[in-house]
């Protein structure tokens, strides 16, 4: 509870004090679980003023319902924690365009702003705050001398404005930074954007949801771009397609290398969908090497790329592969793991490197750069899709060819 013997220089010290405890404990917490020092908050001193903000709340709402059961004070507090909370995140949406923190993807969460299970944590420190650590921080604080106590506030107040001032500062520049990617991201080479990234590389280590919302919105924008840019001419290239083969002189001479490649040579040994890996990137290829063409656009690093883009040596249904360690994700390591295998043995433009590295796109936060990657990305889905289906029959087909006719047993899945 508040002390009335205590004058305001003492408060604004108590205030320091919690705003640094609360940065202390993000700290804490964020470098532990992102395995690196993490400055937690968007101020860069050690102050987190949501804390402060939040203690002096629930201190002034203990002063009112001192008297009232536990439960009482409790929930008031629950509800004017997540009050704050759900304010702090609807605010910086609001002014700065950015989403600092998101529980879209928690139980029980109130527009990504607060979640239930968070809330629940807030209000169990916020108890333990009010009844054990507030009572001693004051009993500690009126030991010290007024005088120094003093100087320690105003060097606070007006350390903490200057602090304020550049980090607004800094997050209205991050906004613009990411209006621009928005706009641009097509005219922008990888490095531009890699540069812009890295400039709020301190934002967006201590908003660590910060990076999902930007991916989204450049992802959201791309997707409407890329639906009407390809969709008048999907019609037409497939009526082109039909009953085609690949057996085009020009796109085997601009593969012939990469085919002959006695490692490449050994996606025949890999099962994936329906056949081999050699074969399902050799349709991929032919497929995404015809639509970029048709579209004038730079068909060899297509058809290379998508040639390329599932270049792993191990059974992706198996987890124990050297490549692909159990705790790793197949759909996001083997990407990364073609791309190593392709640079290897052979050499890579931009263009082949994003389409290996982003065609599971949007699985892959990052959108791809280039055109050619989107094709390739659209080939590689529309095909595997297909690849599934006719392997989802055969196995129906080889199912209730081993089951005797007039019976109902059940057959065993392949
Ligand atoms: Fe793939
Ligand atoms: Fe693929």
């Amino acid at each position: 509870m508040l002390d009335d013997h205590l004058n305001f220089f003492y408060y604004i010290v108590l205030f320091a004090a919690y705003c640094f405890a609360g940065w202390l404990a993000e700290v804490i917490y964020r470098s532990v679980t992102q395995r690196k020092f993490v400055n937690a908050g968007f101020l860069f001193g050690p102050f987190l003023p949501i804390y402060g903000i939040g203690a002096f709340l629930v201190l002034a709402l203990e002063r009112v319902l001192q008297d009232w059961p536990m439960a009482v004070r409790f929930a008031a507090f629950g509800l004017v924690i997540t009050l704050l909370e759900y304010s702090a995140g609807y605010l910086s949406e609001k002014i700065f365009k950015l989403k600092l923190w998101d529980y879209s993807e928690k139980r029980f969460n109130l527009h990504g702003y607060v979640c239930l299970s968070f809330s629940l944590l807030w209000t169990l420190l916020a108890t333990g705050f009010a009844l054990f650590v507030h009572p001693e921080a004051i009993r500690r604080a009126a030991m010290l001398p007024a005088g120094l106590v003093q100087i320690a506030a105003i060097v606070f107040l007006v350390y903490f404005w200057i602090d304020y001032t550049f980090s607004v500062i800094s997050l209205a520049a991050f906004r613009k930074g990411v209006a621009y990617l928005y706009e641009e991201y097509f005219n922008l080479s990888s490095l531009e954007i890699e540069d812009i990234l890295k400039s709020f590389q301190r934002l967006r280590e201590a908003f660590p949801d910060l990076n999902k919302y930007v991916n989204q919105n450049i992802n959201r924008r791309i997707r409407i771009k890329v639906g009407s840019f390809l969709k008048p001419v999907l019609e037409k290239i497939f009526q082109e397609l039909d009953g085609r083969k690949p057996f085009e002189a020009e796109y085997y001479e601009t593969v012939s290398d990469i085919l002959r490649h006695e490692e490449f040579r050994k996606l025949k040994d890999y099962f994936h969908h329906n056949s081999s890996i050699y074969r399902h990137v050799h349709d991929v290829a032919y497929l995404s090497y015809r639509i970029s063409k048709f579209l004038g656009l730079d068909y060899r690093s297509t058809a290379r790329g998508a040639l390329l883009h599932d270049f792993f040596l191990y059974d992706w249904r198996n987890h124990d592969a050297p490549d692909l360690p159990r705790e790793k994700f197949h759909g996001l390591e083997h990407p990364k793991i073609a791309v190593a295998n392709a640079r290897k043995y052979f050499s890579l433009n931009d263009i082949e490197e994003d389409i290996i590295r982003k065609h599971m796109w949007p699985l892959t936060l990052v959108p791809p750069k280039y055109k050619e990657s989107y094709i390739v990305s659209f080939a590689d889905k529309y095909l595997s899709s297909k690849e599934f289906i006719s392997e989802y029959k055969k196995r129906i087909g080889a199912r209730r060819s081993k089951i005797p006719r007039g019976k109902h047993s059940s057959a065993r899945k392949s």
